[in-house]
């Protein structure tokens, strides 16, 4: 082989776990002498971070890998190898199924097993296909490589960490507990080093990721469980951390001590995702989300008590088999009744080996899309409204980057509004306080107070 660098091009498909992993896949390969890039061309291994969550998810995954097999021909036709990997939750949930579907595919790794890819990669190298969709008995975060402070650096000052992995809920529609596995949480030494380490490099704001993450409950350095407020209680004390957020909770999941933690902390970001998938207690009864409409409501008012300045979003699903016009409705005067600051909307996919993709009646195309809009449109109403309430306040932010215009620097508010105002770039990585005095579509336009020093969180 030549002595030249070798390159990795990982793209990723699904939540934000999957983003994170890709980080983790990249600093494991930097160890195998593999540098990123951005151009899958010219990438001696392509990987695909995959998901499995709906079927256009899923499939796009398949010609993409239709297309990347070309890509591979005509490199290897030049002499030059190229592998590919199919890593994620569609790795996971199909498997050799992979191999056979797309036969240009060298290795097959499900998400529990990154820490093995310099062994599972060296399999491959007398063409051999390799698949590797275990539950390992070893932690893989044990044996993941870090990142260098430089590459923590070019990542910015926003790091995810995912504190725990899968989902024992069993939700009709979902794949996740399949392809994720069940609940799992990182002990909580594993968590403070690395986001000491992040933040040691300049990180300032880290979104814990879970499946589940309020269900966290990963064991302390004294031995007891600890829950995830404890964890963010602890995470807060670290150097450098001024803003932390979580995603994503289930609504039976919002304890009492997260509910405090939101109120002592001031490190807690004041906007929740928090998924109801349906305003309709017996399509919620039929998805096994295990509560009902009023006892989301009764969350969201717990909720409230604490942080009054909370900013709520969620995911719904339209068109659950079987559900009817009146159903529907229901989700709408839901949304009417919390008002969201944001929310995502998707139709019902059915999935392979879920209990949903048996229960037929299922609702047509047209009906979706109609339903989605519907809903789409009332949120977005709610999102305006939110955003216009902005005008004339004062608020924190937390500059990022530079703005889109020359003299101007771009941040975030505490319920993730995008800010600019015209500024210093010596600001970026600094929490100011800035003036709202415009407010845009998908931006608002702040006027710096005065003293530029950073304020209390
Ligand atoms: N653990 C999180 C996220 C799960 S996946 C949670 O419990 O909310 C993200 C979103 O995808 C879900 O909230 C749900 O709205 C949507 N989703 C999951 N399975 C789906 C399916 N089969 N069809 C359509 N949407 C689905
Ligand atoms: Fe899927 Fe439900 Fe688990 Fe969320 S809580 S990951 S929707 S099974
Ligand atoms: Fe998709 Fe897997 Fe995430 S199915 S949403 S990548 S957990």
């Amino acid at each position: 082989m030549d002595d030249r660098k070798r390159k990795v091009f990982v793209k990723s498909y699904g939540c934000q776990m999957n983003v994170y992993d890709a980080t983790r896949m990249t600093d494991v390969l930097a160890g195998e002498g593999y540098e990123e890039t951005t151009a899958m061309e010219s990438a001696d291994l392509i990987v695909l971070n995959t998901c499995h969550i709906r079927e256009h998810a899923s499939e796009k995954v398949f010609s993409e890998l239709g297309k990347i097999r070309l890509l591979k021909q005509e490199r290897v036709a030049s002499g030059l190898d190229t592998k590919i990997a199919v890593a994620g939750c569609v790795a996971q949930a199909e498997g050799a199924e992979i191999l056979r579907r797309q036969s240009a595919v060298d290795l097959v790794v499900g998400p529990q097993n990154y820490h093995r890819l310099p062994e599972l990669l060296r399999r491959t190298d007398n063409g051999a296909s390799v698949i590797d969709t275990e539950f390992p008995l070893e932690d893989k975060f044990d044996h993941l490589a870090h990142p260098t402070a430089d590459k923590i650096r070019a990542r910015g000052l926003n790091a995810f960490v995912t504190v725990q992995e899968g989902c024992d809920k069993f939700c009709t529609f979902c794949v996740v507990p399949y392809t994720r596995g069940a609940e799992v949480s990182r002990p909580v030494r594993q968590i403070v080093e690395e986001v000491e380490r992040l933040a040691a490099s300049g990180v300032r704001e880290v979104s814990l990721l879970g499946q589940n993450v309020n269900a966290y409950h990963g064991e302390g350095p004294d031995g007891a469980v600890w829950s995830l407020a404890r964890l963010a209680t602890r995470i807060a004390q670290i150097p450098g951390v001024a803003r932390i957020r979580y995603t994503t909770s289930h609504p039976n999941d919002m304890t009492d001590d997260l509910l405090q933690a939101h109120r002592d902390l001031p490190q807690f970001m004041p906007f929740l995702h928090l998924p109801v998938q349906s305003g309709s207690d017996r399509i919620l009864a039929q998805m096994n989300r295990k509560h009902s409409v009023a006892d989301y409501l009764r969350q969201i008012e717990r909720i409230r008590a604490a942080r009054p300045d909370m900013a709520l979003s969620s995911d719904f699903i339209v068109g659950f088999p079987g559900e009817t016009d009146a159903e529907f409705e229901d989700t709408l005067r839901l949304i009417e009744e919390v008002k969201f600051a944001s929310a995502y909307f998707f139709k019902y996919s059915a999935r392979p080996g879920t209990p949903a993709s048996t229960m037929g009646d299922h609702v047509p195309e047209e009906v979706k899309v109609e339903r989605l809009a519907r809903l789409k449109a009332l949120v977005d109403g709610q999102r305006d409204a939110f955003n216009a309430a902005m005008l004339g306040q004062t608020v924190d932010v937390l500059f990022e980057k530079p703005g889109r215009r020359p003299g101007q620097i771009g941040g975030k508010t505490p319920w993730l509004h995008a800010v600019h105002v015209d500024g210093p770039k010596e600001l970026i990585g600094q929490i100011a306080s800035a003036r709202i005095i415009e407010v845009g579509v998908n931006s608002l336009y702040g006027r710096l107070n005065d003293s530029h020093t950073e304020a209390s969180h």
